[in-house]
């Protein structure tokens, strides 16, 4: 007959095989349905810790105490980390399933957008003014008749206001809201909000009551320019529009003035620029602005005088880019807007 195998020996084989078969865990569901006959009630190891009341010899019963402890330390260890290992590498292995490539787009170019002509020529506008010294304002689209007209020396009944047709806004007192006709409302605005020197331009939605065809759209873009400062002189103006049309244009671009009538300017003339061909493109109003204009501004015209332009966009980006029909900027035919990248 053998002699029964010495408990603390027993302990150790019970740790050898636990070890190994936690070493053989490949998941945390494996984990999971292993841990039972590892460290359950059912264990070997749980097997032994019931059968050492059958040691008689209490030092013995000690140490195999010991043992025990430090065998169940060393299986719920090795668990532990098998356990926290499998679910980090699940973990990575999930995210990187879910992952979404948020580059794509970006990386393939193909579907990004791009900024409307009007909208590259408003900035580029922009830009060569604010280099010129002057600060971009902004006034509402929905305007009163008082600003649109009436401040811009247009009396009701003025004949000039024919020079524009008109869409009028339902209001309590007919006829005393507009969409505005231009941005020239804008001028007001900012002599009375900001104080003298002024070198200011205003971009903006303009509205008439026009049938499209192809020069005209019932909407579309103006920018205004205003400056006020001491003794400003027409010769101010003519060179601040031909400094204009040489940055934005290029230099071989020059400009001319024409006689014209604004009521809200006097002198008033008309601007165009010469192409590097010879021919001439009509751009816009301009003149010196008019006393009355500079009063309903809430400034004295014996101590400020200023010089205004108007000229459309909409117009300038169709010339720039030889567009033949402006109502083509308007369709939103992205075969046609895809031409023009900013
Ligand atoms: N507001 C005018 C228009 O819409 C353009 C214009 C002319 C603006 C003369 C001005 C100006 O500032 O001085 O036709």
């Amino acid at each position: 007959m053998t002699s029964p195998v010495p408990f603390v020996e027993q302990i150790a084989a019970v740790v050898d095989a636990s070890l190994k078969t936690i070493a053989g865990l490949t998941s945390s569901e494996e984990v999971a349905q292993a841990t039972p006959a590892l460290v359950g009630k059912k264990s070997a190891l749980s097997q032994l810790k019931s059968s050492m009341g059958s040691i008689t010899d209490s030092e013995e019963r000690k140490s195999a105490g010991q043992a025990l402890h430090a065998a169940q330390t060393s299986v719920d260890a090795a668990l532990g980390a098998k356990k926290s290992d499998c679910e980090a590498t699940e973990m990575a292995a999930q995210l990187l399933r879910e992952q979404i490539d948020i580059t794509e787009h970006l990386v393939s170019g193909t579907s990004r957008g791009r900024l409307h002509l009007v909208t590259q020529a408003t900035q580029r506008l922009e830009d060569v003014f604010i280099g010129l010294g002057f600060q971009v304002a902004e006034g509402p689209e929905v305007e009163s008749d008082f600003y649109n007209f009436e401040a811009l020396n247009m009396p009701k009944s003025h004949p000039a206001r024919s020079m524009w047709d008109t869409l009028f806004v339902e209001s309590e007192e007919p006829g005393s809201v507009v969409l505005r006709t231009h941005t020239s409302p804008v001028q007001i605005r900012v002599m009375q909000n900001w104080p003298p020197p002024i070198y200011a331009i205003m971009p903006g939605r303009v509205f008439r009551r026009d049938t499209p065809d192809a020069t005209h759209m019932p909407v579309f873009h103006q920018i205004e320019g205003l400056v006020i400062d001491r003794n400003i002189t027409f010769k101010d103006l003519a060179g601040t529009i031909e400094a204009f049309t040489k940055a934005f244009f290029g230099d071989d671009f020059t400009s001319r003035l024409r006689p014209s009538y604004f009521p809200f300017t006097e002198p008033s003339a008309e601007f165009d620029i010469r192409r590097a061909n010879g021919s001439w493109i009509e751009l816009g109003g301009c003149g010196m602005v008019h006393p009355d204009v500079l009063r309903a501004g809430g400034l004295d015209p014996e101590e400020w005088s200023g010089f205004a332009f108007g000229f459309g966009i909409d117009r300038m980006a169709k010339e720039r880019h030889n567009v033949e029909d402006i109502r083509e900027m308007y369709t939103n035919d992205l075969r046609f807007l895809r031409q023009f990248s900013s």
